[in-house]
């Protein structure tokens, strides 16, 4: 089973504006162009900021370029989203509420972080409850959770600062969990690889702007853009990796 992650691509409504001197269309046809030259995947999943400014021109032009992949799609919300306008161009493969899908061996759950009026992520009670739920019916498969904002620190006090508000709530969820073995987010704009209570957390690039690691402030990093392949393996393990794409 290989899952493409792609996240934050800030897409704006119009074709001059850019993210920081990145025109983040372009930047995106690029990271299209090389995931196509992958073996197809089975799944992409787009973990948030899909736009920049929330236009509908934004969610259509992204639509269509996604369309090019052929490939199922999942897509979760960040802050930057406005949910109803993705949700109204994505239809059912966009999921503002918890939402899964479960094969042979691994459960992929989604999860939706972002709420209006904040750049800061949080969980709804009624999703973590869901989420349980759903660890208890497929509890003899393995399990892999998408969502747009790291349950952890990541080092840099500006992204803490608008980091998952009710981690703590989220962590306890998985505590008696063993089979949860991997969490896949956006928001930083950076790699990331780290193990939290034993459960491996991988950030992804941005397609379009990087953010320097461990910083105070905002900084833009000189790194690619890219995405991540993940293989899913039967027994539990997988295999990932980020492609770097130059612009
Ligand atoms: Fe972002």
């Amino acid at each position: 089973m290989r899952i493409i992650q792609i996240t934050d691509s800030h897409i704006y409504g119009d074709t001059v504006s850019n993210f920081d001197g990145i025109n983040t269309k372009n930047s995106f046809e690029k990271v299209l162009q090389k995931i196509q030259t992958f073996k197809k995947p089975d799944l992409v999943v787009a973990t948030g900021d899909l736009s920049m400014d929330g236009s509908t021109q934004s969610y259509a032009w992204l639509h269509k370029r996604l369309a090019k992949i052929d490939a199922p799609k999942v897509l979760i919300p960040g802050n930057h989203d406005k949910q109803d306008a993705l949700a109204s161009e994505f239809g059912s493969t966009c999921f503002l509420k918890y939402g899964s899908l479960v094969n042979d061996s691994w459960c992929f759950h989604f999860l939706n972080t972002a709420h209006a009026g904040s750049h800061s992520g949080r969980l709804l009670s009624q999703d973590l409850s869901v989420l349980d739920s759903s660890f208890y019916e497929n509890r003899e498969v393995f399990h892999a959770i998408f969502m747009h904002h790291p349950p952890v620190k990541v080092g840099s006090i500006w992204l803490d600062g608008m980091g998952l508000i009710n981690s703590t709530e989220f962590w306890s969820t998985l505590e008696h969990v063993p089979n949860v073995k991997l969490i896949v987010c956006g928001h930083i704009h950076q790699e990331l690889d780290i193990v939290s209570k034993n459960v491996r957390v991988l950030t992804s690039p941005s397609t379009c702007l990087q953010f320097k690691p461990l910083t105070s402030e905002y900084s833009a990093d000189s790194l690619a853009p890219g995405f991540r392949v993940i293989d899913f393996l039967a027994n539990g393990r997988f295999v990932t990796d980020v492609i770097r794409v130059p612009i």
